[in-house]
Order: C-alpha cells, then sequence, then structure tokens
C-alpha cells in the first residue's frame, strides 16, 4: 500500500498536462460551458455598471432632477433582476457541467478499470482504486466548472473595472489601482503558506484513512497480537499531526482574509483622500464618480481573491486529477491482437497445452520455468505440492489472467494471443481458492455464470455440485442476502455457491482452485461431492460429464478429487516434480506418495476423533 500512497499527495504542481482528460471531458458539453462563462460575464459586467448607475443616481439626485431620477431607480432595477438572472445561470451551469463531467469521468474509469487484466490490481489495494472513482471524481469535477467561471468573471471583472474607470477618470483610476500590487503581493504569500498547509493536512489524512482500512480489515489480528496501544498512539501522532496542519491552515485564512479587506478599505481611501479634494475644488470629479469609483476599489479586491483561491483550488486537486489520468492512460496489457480471430471449427476445445512457459510476477523472480503441459478435452488434472510452488499461477495462466513471460500456451495448436479474449472467457469456468461473491442474492450470484439461465436452471446446477440443501435451509432460501463479498455465508458454503455458478456456465475449461482454508467438516463433505459430480459425474450437461467433452484443471487438496484425476502432477518450485495417475504415482513412492500418505494418516486421524 505504501508504494502506492506516498508519491500521491506529497506534490501538488501544476501542470495543464493531468487536467486534460477532465477539461476535455468538461469542455464538450458546449451549451452549459457556453451558459457558465457567458453568465460569468455578463455578471460582472453587470457589477461594474452598477457603480456608475449609482454615481449618476447620487448626480441626479444633487443636481435636484426629480423627474430624471425615476428612469435611471428603474434602470438600477432592472440592473438587479438581470443580475440575479445571471447567478441563477450560473449556478445552474455550474451544476451541470460538473454532474455530467463527474458522470462521464467516473464512466470512463470503471470501464477501463474492466479492461485492466488482473496484474494491475495485484500492486493496487481495493480501497485505493474506489477513492479513484468516488473521491477523486468528485474533488476534480466539484472545483472545475467554479475555476472556469471564476476565470470568466474575473477577466470580465478586471477588464470592465480598469475600461470603466480609465474611461471616466484616468487620474482616479491610478488612485484606485494603488493597491492593487500589494493585494497581489499579499496573495502570494499567502496562498503558498496556504497550499502548503492544505497539503501536509491531505498527506496526513490520507496517511489517516490507511491506517484506518488497515485496522479494520486486521481487526482480529490485532487483537490477538495486541498491538492495539502501539496503533492508537501511531494514530494519535498522525491525527495531532493533522490537527496541527489544519489549525496552521485556519489561523492563517483568518489573517489573510482581514489583511485583503484592509487593503481594499486603503484602496477606497485613497480614492476618497484624492477624490474629495478634486470635487472640492471642483476639478471635474462629481460626487457620483467619486461614490462609483470607491466602490471600484473595493470591487478589485475581489477577483484577487478569488484568482488566488481558485489557483490553490486547483493545485489541491492536481494529485486528484493526475491519478485519474494516469488511469485513464493505463493501456491493458492484455489485449486481443487485431488479427485475433476465434478458430473456424465451432467444436469444443480439444487440448489446452503449456509449451516451455516461463513466467514471473516480479521480473527477476521466476515462479514457472519451463513449464510444459498437455491437458485433452475429458480429462481432469489434478495439481498437488506444496504451498508457494505455483499451482495457482498455473491455473491463472490456463485461464489468461496472465500472458505467459516467454513461451506460449495454446489450444488445438492456436497462440491464446491470436484468440479474441472475450470468446476465450466465454468458454471457461473458474471456481478461484477464494470464492467471490458479490453483494446481492444466492441466486444473483448463482446467475452471475450465465445471465439468462431460469431460475430452474439455476436450481437445477445448485443440485448438482450439492449445494441445494444447504442454500434451501437459509432463511430465505435462493433469495437469501449473502452480504458484502458473501461474509453471511461460511467459506463452504462460498465456495459451493461458486461451484454452482460454475456449472450454470457449463464450461469448456473448467478451472478450480480448491479451498485450502479448513471447512468444516459436513461442508467440506459437500464440496467434495459437488467436485466430484462436476469433474466425473452425469452427462446432463452437453461439454462435461460422461461424453468427457470438457478439460479440467483441478487444484487438488483433498484425496478423493487427487485420487479420480486422470492426470496427477505434482508440482514443486514451479516445475512438474512427478506425473502420472494415482496408482502409477503410489507405485513410484516418490513425492506424492509422501504427501498423500501424510494427508490419509491425518485424515484417518480425524474420522477416528470424530
Ligand atoms: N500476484 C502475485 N504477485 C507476486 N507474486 C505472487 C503473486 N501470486 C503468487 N506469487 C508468488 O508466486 C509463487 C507461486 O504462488 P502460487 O499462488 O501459484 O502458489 P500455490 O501453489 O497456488 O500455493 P498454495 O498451495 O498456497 O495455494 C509464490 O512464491 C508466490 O509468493
Ligand atoms: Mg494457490
Amino acid at each position: 500500500m505504501s508504494e502506492v500512497h506516498q508519491h500521491d499527495d506529497a506534490k501538488a504542481r501544476f501542470s495543464l498536462h493531468v487536467w486534460r482528460p477532465v477539461l476535455s471531458r468538461a469542455l464538450s458539453q458546449r451549451a452549459a460551458i457556453t451558459g457558465l462563462i457567458g453568465a460569468g460575464v455578463f455578471v460582472a459586467a453587470i457589477e461594474t455598471a452598477l457603480p456608475l448607475i449609482v454615481g449618476r443616481i447620487v448626480d441626479t439626485a444633487r443636481a435636484g432632477d426629480a423627474g430624471g431620477l425615476a428612469p435611471i431607480l428603474a434602470i438600477y432595477a432592472t440592473v438587479f433582476a438581470l443580475f440575479a438572472g445571471g447567478v441563477w445561470l450560473f449556478i445552474e451551469s455550474a451544476g451541470k457541467v460538473s454532474t455530467r463531467t463527474a458522470d462521464r469521468l467516473r464512466r470512463d474509469c470503471f470501464a477501463k478499470l474492466q479492461t485492466l487484466e488482473p496484474a494491475y490490481f495485484d500492486v493496487r489495494p481495493t480501497g485505493w482504486l474506489v477513492s479513484r472513482l468516488t473521491s477523486d471524481c468528485s474533488k476534480v469535477t466539484g472545483i472545475l466548472p467554479w475555476v472556469l467561471l471564476d476565470f470568466a468573471w474575473c477577466s470580465a471583472i478586471i477588464v470592465g473595472v480598469v475600461t470603466a474607470m480609465f474611461w471616466t477618470n484616468p487620474r482616479l483610476a491610478l488612485w484606485a489601482l494603488a493597491a492593487v500590487p500589494a493585494m497581489a503581493l499579499l496573495s502570494a504569500v499567502f496562498q503558498r503558506f496556504l497550499i502548503r498547509a492544505g497539503r501536509e493536512a491531505r498527506r496526513l489524512s490520507s496517511a489517516m484513512t490507511a491506517s484506518y482500512g488497515e485496522m479494520l480489515l486486521g481487526a482480529r489480528t490485532t487483537k490477538t497480537l495486541a498491538r492495539e496501544e502501539a496503533n492508537l498512539a501511531e494514530f494519535q501522532r498522525l491525527s495531532s499531526d493533522m490537527n496541527m496542519w489544519a489549525m496552521r491552515g485556519a489561523i492563517l485564512s483568518s489573517i489573510y482574509m482581514p489583511l485583503m479587506a484592509m487593503l481594499a478599505a486603503t484602496a477606497g481611501a485613497l480614492v476618497l483622500w484624492q477624490g474629495a479634494g478634486w470635487v472640492l475644488a471642483d476639478e471635474k470629479v462629481s460626487l457620483g464618480t467619486l461614490i462609483a469609483f470607491m466602490q471600484f476599489a473595493a470591487l478589485f479586491a475581489q477577483p484577487v481573491q478569488e484568482l488566488a483561491q481558485r489557483f490553490a483550488d486547483i493545485l489541491n486537486a492536481s494529485s486528484a486529477a493526475e491519478r485519474i489520468s494516469s488511469l485513464l492512460a493505463t493501456e491493458p496489457s492484455i489485449v486481443d491482437r487485431t488479427d485475433a480471430r476465434p478458430p473456424e471449427r465451432q467444436a469444443p476445445i480439444r487440448e489446452l497445452r503449456f509449451e516451455g512457459v516461463d513466467f514471473w510476477y516480479r521480473e527477476g523472480v521466476p515462479v514457472l520455468e519451463g513449464f510444459s503441459l498437455t491437458a485433452r478435452r475429458g480429462q481432469t488434472i489434478a495439481l498437488v505440492g506444496s504451498t508457494g510452488g505455483g499451482k495457482t499461477t498455473i491455473v491463472s495462466l490456463a485461464a489468461r489472467f496472465y500472458e505467459p513471460s516467454a513461451g506460449r500456451i495454446t489450444i488445438d495448436g492456436t497462440d491464446l494471443k491470436d484468440i479474441p479474449l472475450a470468446w476465450f472467457t466465454e468458454r471457461i469456468g473458474l471456481v478461484p481458492q477464494v470464492a467471490h461473491l458479490f453483494a446481492g442474492t444466492v441466486r444473483d450470484n448463482i446467475r452471475y455464470g450465465r445471465l439468462d439461465a431460469s431460475d430452474a436452471d439455476i436450481e437445477r446446477a445448485a443440485r448438482r455440485v450439492k449445494a441445494h440443501g444447504f442454500i434451501e435451509a437459509l432463511d430465505k432460501g435462493y433469495d437469501t442476502e449473502v452480504g458484502e463479498g458473501g461474509e453471511r455465508l461460511s467459506t463452504g458454503q462460498r465456495q459451493l455457491v461458486a461451484l454452482a455458478r460454475a456449472v450454470l456456465r457449463d464450461p469448456q475449461i473448467l478451472v478450480m482452485d480448491e479451498a485450502t482454508s479448513s471447512i468444516d467438516t459436513a461442508t467440506e463433505r459437500l464440496v467434495q461431492e459437488g467436485v466430484d459430480e462436476l469433474l466425473h459425474g452425469g452427462g446432463e450437461l452437453h461439454h462435461g460429464g460422461a461424453d468427457g467433452g470438457r478439460i479440467s484443471f483441478v487444484v487438488a487438496h483433498r484425496l478423493s478429487t487427487i485420487r479420480r484425476a486422470d492426470v496427477i502432477l505434482v508440482i514443486e518450485k514451479g516445475r512438474i516434480a512427478e506425473q502420472g495417475s494415482h496408482a502409477e504415482l503410489i507405485a513410484r513412492r516418490g513425492r506424492y506418495w509422501e504427501l498423500y500418505t501424510n494427508q490419509y494418516a491425518a485424515e484417518r486421524e480425524r474420522e477416528v476423533l470424530g
């Protein structure tokens, strides 16, 4: 986890590049973006016009022109109504841009994740990926419309106010702008510190999230190892550090805001000080103009402050944008070659071969070396051997979760790489070592194997693998909710459901990785019978069963599965140490005989003890 986490929030440098995927999805919504930017410019124009109108009202009133006052007041009221309309438009457009961009990003990220191979997920914790889809997407799309809006609004205010001032009175304009360099400098300095504080707080916050996650996942282990106190101390350290940085940020903001307000007031005072003299001396400055300029001077603080704030927002969300853009830029490594074709024969797969396959998860740490194997239709290949030998790796390669680092895997003589992945996956049924169920009912989970299966098909599949009995006994039978990851079922029950799912699929290649974790004896017997049935049972299904139409790989830990397999491979350190039928291997009195007799003795002992 640490490897992925560390670089995350540590850096925050502005780079347009990481924002490109988000921007392009936002900008493609022409109407909403036009509304947003248009509304920003429109509101800015009104804000620029208002001081001028107020000035005119004052001058008209001073001139005692009661007749002229009414139309200007009417204009003032109309302009305010337009202002309200502009505000409504930009809030509405910002909402649209934000939700639609988030929707597109999330869908694209989800779709991208589905194209990526299992190896991608090996090195990235689930929690990390979930945050990409949730908090990162919300973060970048939450600020994006406001950034666009504010850039439009601020530019328009600056251009509008400066033009209006110089057009009305250039000398007074210079005085009104006198405080702007100080404002810009103040903002630059404070934002630097604010950004730093924000970054530290975020880094610590993500470390805290990770710590929560680890605590929750490892709750049992922690208890048994009496690690609570040490964990708590570590957590408290993170929490108080984060607190400190968050406080620093709050204190800085509390100083920054009033200072900016003071500078704005100073600008107003400068205008008043200079302008009042001119008004008194009657140097072509009316009272109305003076009042308008004081408002202009105050107005200028806003865009400076907003720009600084939005820039900080962009930096804050930059690491989120970077993670999203890197996810979207990831190319799946297992993809169809452009010339990949399904085999011409529609007949079932006859043969799957490993030809001199080398494989490693990490460069330089070989797991398989020169592995060769031929599995024919109708055969059950059992893989046995000590833990870490490479059994799961072999079946994962057969299922094309990974691709050989060297050598090749073929079906009926064609390299798997030359066959469309979808064609192949359709013909594979997999029962993994740790069966995964999705939140939903038992029925939904079995149906996952073949979406168009009827309830009767589902029940038939469950009966075949001897899962029907336990499912019926659940409080709502097939409609029982299994909980997240199937947590409400035991490990054995989960495997039974996964078995039923695989049977329903009626695959041409069946890959089964028996659970190693202990299952209660009754369920274990059921799983046993289920597997047996699946591998050797009657031919209700057209590819499996008595006509011998299926290739089965079973990573076996249990005697009965092993005994009835056609070929038993003893896998040690990524190689086939022994190969043959049960009888042959027993007669040889080698590694298999050793494994078998050990387990047999243990089994007998268990039976005796009851
Ligand atoms: N995703 C992975 N990334 C890196 N190394 C892995 C990965 N999966 C397995 N390995 C390593 O590859 C080797 C073979 O593992 P594999 O899971 O194939 O063994 P196995 O025979 O199935 O063991 P078991 O009987 O315990 O299930 C081990 O050394 C293991 O540490
Ligand atoms: Mg394994």
